[in-house]
């Protein structure tokens, strides 16, 4: 630790002290000073409900998870099916894969505890080098550098880092290494990614307010809302898909739920095509008087656009379905579909 960095480390944690957000799984740091401890399995479901994803869309899935699932052995033996409906929305759907594989993991191979340490976190499934660091600093109360997309910026502005992200990665993380305090390291993990989600951010840092303006190079120069550099993305390309929403007249829908490997693997969908850059028209499954919505289901992926096409039909009798199965209108929620395919849905309601 360099001298310098203790008083830094010292003024953002008083910065923290009265500024720190609350989170329905975060322990306020009064409460944490008065001796409250969190939740490895808490810290743990957090971390990885906030990977790709702001604390604003987490919050009622964690409280959600919690509520059906108090402990880690309540969710180890939680039904797949279940604890994927209850992920829907939420995007990245391998994360809820790996949540359940940890958890049974957890609770069967570790009795309930988490490991306290960075290297024996990252044997366990969908924790890597940031979750790790998260859950040892803010769950246990160990040194350990998280480096989210928060923190990049807050080193890369505060060191005035020029060089661009990714290549940057590793020296902004010794210099976040540099810069950790002595004591109270989950408040201060917390603190750093609160300033960045806070008063750094991308577009319009509120300079004026940071604590750690005094000596912050970026914003001495003017330049702090331009940084971290980051190489130009490559545009992404549009692929194309049918879907095929078949209604019973009884309100019953037909759904399927989509291989394990893959994009929304094992979340339940419309039956469709492959999704691919061709715009080739889709066959319908079987032979009806299908509609076509006038308007195309758009979502945006990681490495795609996406247009989907949607073809209704209503069935008025029954019969025997060689793909996917009918859910019962009472049964059917749509909460429980990926944010695609409930656009899909919301489509097809606004025309039925
Ligand atoms: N982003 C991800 N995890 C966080 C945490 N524990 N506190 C603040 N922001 C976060």
């Amino acid at each position: 630790m360099r001298d310098g960095d203790v008083t830094k480390s010292a003024i953002l944690l008083d910065w923290y002290d009265r500024n720190a957000r609350p989170m329905p799984w975060r322990v306020s740091p009064q409460a944490r000073l008065g001796g409250a401890v969190p939740d490895p399995y808490h810290v743990w479901m957090s971390e990885i409900m906030l990977q790709q994803t702001t604390v604003a869309a987490v919050r009622d899935y964690f409280v959600k998870f919690m509520d059906k699932w108090p402990t880690v052995f309540d969710l180890a033996r939680a039904k797949d099916d279940e604890v994927m409906a209850a992920w829907a929305g939420l995007g990245y759907y391998a994360r809820a894969r790996n949540l359940l594989k940890c958890a049974r993991v957890v609770a069967n191979d570790l009795g309930g505890v988490f490991p306290g340490d960075e290297p024996a976190l990252q044997k366990l499934p969908g924790i890597g080098p940031y979750t790790s660091a998260a859950i040892v600093s803010i769950a246990f109360n160990r040194p350990a550098t998280v480096l989210d997309g928060n923190v990049e910026r807050v080193m890369a502005r505060f060191h005035l880092i020029k060089q661009p992200l990714p290549a940057s990665k590793e020296t902004l993380r010794d210099l976040a290494r540099d810069m950790l305090p002595q004591k109270r390291f989950g408040d201060y993990s917390q603190a750093v990614m609160d300033l960045g989600a806070t008063i750094c951010t991308p577009r319009n840092p509120v300079c004026d307010l940071c604590p750690w303006a005094k000596g912050c190079k970026a914003r001495a120069l003017g330049v702090a809302k331009d940084l971290p550099n980051k190489l130009a993305k490559a545009k992404i390309p549009t692929r194309y898909g049918t879907c095929f929403v078949v209604m019973h007249k009884d309100g019953a829908v037909l759904l399927e739920r989509r291989p394990e490997k893959g994009l929304l693997g094992g979340m339940l969908g419309w039956p469709g095509d492959a999704w691919s850059t061709d715009k080739a028209d889709a066959v319908p499954p079987f032979a009806a008087n299908w509609c076509i919505a006038p308007e195309e289901a758009r979502h945006t992926f990681t490495h795609f656009h996406l247009k989907l096409r949607v073809q209704y039909v209503v069935v008025l009798n029954d019969f025997d379905c060689t793909f996917g199965h009918f859910k019962a209108a009472d049964a059917f929620d749509p909460d429980e579909l990926p944010t695609v395919m409930r656009k899909v849905w919301r489509l097809v309601q606004a025309v039925t």
